[in-house]
Parts: C-alpha cells; sequence; structure tokens
C-alpha cells in the first residue's frame, strides 16, 4: 500500500476566450489519474473584458496597449492561495508578446508573497509567438525567488499567416472560421482536439513525476503536438 502523502498543485490561471482554460481542464484530468490533488485559482478582472473585442479599431487598440503591457487590475486571491503546495502553475495567454494584464497586475500586487521559493510551471496558450513572453515571466518569477523547473507552451496549429488574420477577425467579432473566404483555411480558432489530448497526457507525466519525485526539468513538453 502507498502511504505516500498526495502531491497537492495550485493552478492560478487567466483565459480571456476559453483556450487556457480546455487545456488546462485536461491537464488537470491527467493529474488526477496519477492522484494529484489541484486546487484551481481563476484570476477574476475587476471589469469584465467581453470576448469578442467586437470590433477592429477596439482590438487593435487592445494590441498596442498591451504590448505597452498595461495591467488589468484582478480581485483579490481566494485563501487557498496562502497554503503550501507541491508545485504552482501559473497559466495564461501571451498578450502581444508579454504575459497578459490579469497576470501583470497578479505579480505587481502578489508576486514576492505567492512565488517565493515556490517551484512554479509557467504554462501558455498562444495564437504562436511565446518566447518574448517566457523570457518576460521567467525574469518575474525568478526576481520573486521561484523555481522554475520546466514550461508548458500551446501554440494554435493552423499555419501562418492564417493564424495571425484568423485571431485578429475572431478577436474583432469576425467569426472568420464561417466566413465564406476564410473557411477553407482556417477552420478553427484556438487549440485542436489532439493539443487537447497532449495536454492530458502532459499532466499525467507532471502527476507521475511528482509522485515518484523524479525530475520536472527532464519532463517533455516541446513536443510537435504542443507546438506544431
Ligand atoms: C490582446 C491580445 C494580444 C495577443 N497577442 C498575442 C501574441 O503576441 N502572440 C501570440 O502568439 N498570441 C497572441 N494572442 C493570442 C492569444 O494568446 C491566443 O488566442 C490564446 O490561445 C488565448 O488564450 P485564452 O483563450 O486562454 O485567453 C493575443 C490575444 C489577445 C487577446
Amino acid at each position: 500500500m502507498n502511504n505516500a502523502k498526495a502531491k497537492h498543485i495550485l493552478i492560478l490561471c487567466y483565459s480571456y476566450s476559453g483556450q487556457t482554460s480546455s487545456l488546462l481542464r485536461k491537464l488537470t484530468e491527467g493529474l488526477e489519474r496519477q492522484q494529484v490533488k489541484v486546487s484551481i485559482e481563476k484570476l477574476s478582472p475587476n471589469k469584465t473584458i467581453r470576448f469578442p473585442f467586437g470590433d477592429i479599431p477596439t482590438t487593435l487598440k487592445m494590441m498596442l496597449i498591451t504590448f505597452f503591457r498595461k495591467r488589468v487590475p484582478i480581485a483579490e486571491l481566494s485563501e487557498k492561495c496562502n497554503r503550501e503546495y507541491d508545485l504552482i502553475i501559473l497559466a495564461g495567454p501571451t498578450w502581444s508578446y508579454h504575459p497578459s494584464g490579469p497576470v501583470l497586475s497578479l505579480f505587481d500586487r502578489d508576486g514576492s508573497r505567492l512565488f517565493k521559493g515556490r517551484t512554479v510551471i509557467p504554462f501558455i496558450s498562444c495564437r504562436g509567438y511565446w518566447r518574448a513572453h517566457w523570457y518576460g515571466l521567467r525574469q518575474k518569477l525568478r526576481k520573486c525567488g521561484a523555481t522554475i523547473p520546466n514550461l508548458i507552451v500551446f501554440t494554435h496549429p493552423t499555419k501562418e499567416p492564417w493564424r495571425t488574420i484568423g485571431v485578429f477577425l475572431k478577436l474583432a467579432g469576425k467569426n472568420p472560421e464561417q466566413s465564406r473566404l476564410m473557411k477553407k483555411v482556417y477552420s478553427k480558432y484556438g487549440h485542436g482536439t489532439d493539443q487537447l489530448v497532449e495536454a492530458k497526457r502532459f499532466g499525467e507525466l507532471l502527476g507521475q513525476a511528482l509522485s515518484q519525485g523524479t525530475s520536472l526539468t527532464e519532463l517533455n513538453f516541446k513536443t510537435p503536438s504542443a507546438m506544431p
């Protein structure tokens, strides 16, 4: 009989258009299959940001202000964030090459308290351009005193330039996947079904490593399915 205490993970996350959330649901399934306990804390903006932005000028404005790392104020975190965990997963989308506004606010207000001395794996959902986001996030986490053994990134599987055009149109409320001109080259916004399966597999890998006390650094999350 295994008497070892079950490992416990905190997932701190923000998702604007539901992509990070869908991947995290599968990741959680995988973790729980390995008997890892998962607590989830969703960052909640004080003012709702409607999805989609709805028109081209608003989308362009959002692209610009997020490029300059505009913060999105968030509600206080719940009490569960004060507990001890074996691992924290910090998850969210890339916004104009940076972490999203709610995650930036989280760092400003709670970063040192939350991440000092903690093991943190960033989890990024993006169209395809995640490196600057990752470097910035890693720097912020290190500054707070966290250890970062690995990184999980999922990029949208659609080919360029349709991926960029499609995301822009989707954010502007144009539903490119239903447009006569676009639907052949852009059939779906966001991540594919095989990526959800991969997220679950990642959860199992992570859960196994945590439960067995093996290295998190050695886990390979850079797979063709996650980053096609
Ligand atoms: C304001 C804004 C800016 C974005 N900028 C980028 C970017 O620089 N690079 C990228 O790969 N994706 C970018 N994206 C796309 C999102 O990262 C991508 O759609 C992600 O899967 C959304 O995750 P979510 O639904 O959890 O918010 C941007 C999205 C928004 C809303």
